[in-house]
């Protein structure tokens, strides 16, 4: 009996801890991105004006986004745009953030697109542009 009471406690700790986490990306988003790539990861945030040298990558564009590896938007985001042959606009954040946080940004990043790589999945998708990949 103490043990099935363990066990539910425990289930319900990491289900509150995963809820948690999500709702800190979120606010981690609001607080140091969405400036740029806008609340709904549009890449329309209220920084981003006509002097704008490159435009804030729009998240919400899947058939971009399946193009990156999970490993490419860790490294954008912890080492600046040049990292990954993009834009200094685009700042690094592994001084500021955790790795625990950018993983939180990576995975809300992946909810704002609903997508997921290509690249690591090999899931298959047709592109209109090229056929399959
Ligand atoms: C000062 C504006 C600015 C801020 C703040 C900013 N970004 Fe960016 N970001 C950009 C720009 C501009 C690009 C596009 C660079 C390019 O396409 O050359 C970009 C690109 C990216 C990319 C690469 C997308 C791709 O094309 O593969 C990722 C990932 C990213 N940003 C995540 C974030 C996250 C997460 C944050 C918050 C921690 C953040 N950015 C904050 C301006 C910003």
């Amino acid at each position: 009996m103490s043990r099935l009471v363990i066990t539910i406690a425990m289930a319900f700790g990491i289900f509150m801890n995963a809820a948690a986490q999500a709702a800190d990306s979120r606010q981690a988003f609001d607080f140091y991105c969405a400036q740029c790539h806008g609340v709904k990861g549009d890449g329309r945030g209220v920084n981003v004006t006509k002097d704008f040298a490159t435009d804030p990558r729009d998240f919400t564009d899947a058939r971009n986004m399946e193009n990156r590896s999970d490993e490419d938007i860790r490294r954008a985001i912890m080492d600046g745009g040049p990292a990954i042959s993009k834009s200094a606009w685009m700042p690094p954040w592994g001084a500021t953030l955790s790795i625990e946080e950018i993983d939180g940004l990576v995975a809300y990043i992946r909810e704002m697109c609903n997508c997921s790589s290509r690249r690591e999945g090999r899931v298959l998708k047709w592109l209109p542009s090229s056929g399959y990949d």
